[in-house]
């Protein structure tokens, strides 16, 4: 497995540097391609949101891996980077995060920074492309999502310095993806994921994939990187997508109340 050496090609404006790499990736890009953009016109999120890019708010980023591991095990992907960011957001924005499964960055209960794993078809074989979108400044999202959202600046209350986050970024990813790949790399990837973040185990969440809602307390990660929710009547299910949202204790009926499972009309 060769160490990973991001190759960084900036653009000032385009749709998503997701869609961009993506084609690149299609002719023949090697791993460790990145783009980084000024701003996004078309900027993609999770579960098929958009994701606001103003110029000069965010840092918007993605980088092209060629895994050889089985595809079964990508979801660790998106830990090993959610692990990445998390190191260059303290060492280039001077802001320590919580990891809210699968790898939303959280600052004070606050998104900061969302990632975007895409797995693609392509001549060289399936890959995967890695976007991270971090917000510098309260400008990146609408007002409207303050009480939800954050950013590198509102955070440090400082001036955030792009570069020096995106330099502190391209040396964790390929740290992080070299432990990912060695031998017994994946137990670690989990464990560290799980030392840092505060949903890994004990928490009260909702866990909405589009249809349904799970509720039910956090109970650590499954080696492919699903998370265990006990659901209060013994049976422990295995969360592989969708978002997962804190719950405030007494809006449930507190803890041992009855399991809940809604479907949503
Ligand atoms: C999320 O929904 O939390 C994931 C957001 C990912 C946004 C980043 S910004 C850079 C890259 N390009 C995109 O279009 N999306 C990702």
């Amino acid at each position: 497995m060769p160490f990973l050496k991001p190759k960084i090609l900036r653009f000032e404006s385009l749709p998503s540097t997701n869609t961009e790499l993506a084609r690149l990736a299609s002719e023949g890009g090697e791993e460790g391609l990145a783009i980084v953009a000024d701003e996004q016109t078309a900027g993609r999120g999770r579960l098929q949101r958009s994701w606001s890019s103003p110029k000069g708010a965010g840092l918007y980023f993605s980088i092209l891996l060629r895994p050889e591991m089985p595809t079964d095990q990508w979801p660790l992907i998106t830990f090993m980077a959610a692990l990445a960011v998390g190191d260059a957001l303290n060492e280039g924005g001077g802001v320590t995060t919580d990891i809210k499964w699968p790898n939303d960055l959280l600052s004070g209960e606050r998104k900061i920074c969302g990632i975007l794993a895409e797995a693609i078809e392509t001549p060289a074989g399936r890959a995967v492309i890695v976007g991270i979108g971090i917000n510098l400044t309260n400008a990146a999202f609408p007002s409207e999502l303050s009480d939800v959202a954050t950013s590198v600046s509102e955070a440090s209350g400082q001036e955030p310095e792009r570069e020096a986050i995106l330099a502190a970024l391209l040396r964790a990813l390929p740290r992080w993806y070299s432990l990912l790949n060695e031998p017994g790399g994946r137990e670690k990837i989990v464990a560290a994921w799980s030392s840092r973040s505060s949903y890994a185990t004990g928490k009260l969440v909702q866990v909405s994939n589009g249809d349904d809602v799970w509720q039910g307390t956090t109970c650590g990660v499954e080696p492919d990187g699903a998370l265990r929710l006990d659901t209060g009547n013994g049976e422990v299910k295995l969360v592989r997508a969708g978002d997962v949202y804190k719950v405030r204790s007494s809006t449930t009926g507190g803890h041992g109340g009855p399991p809940l499972h809604l479907r949503r009309e």
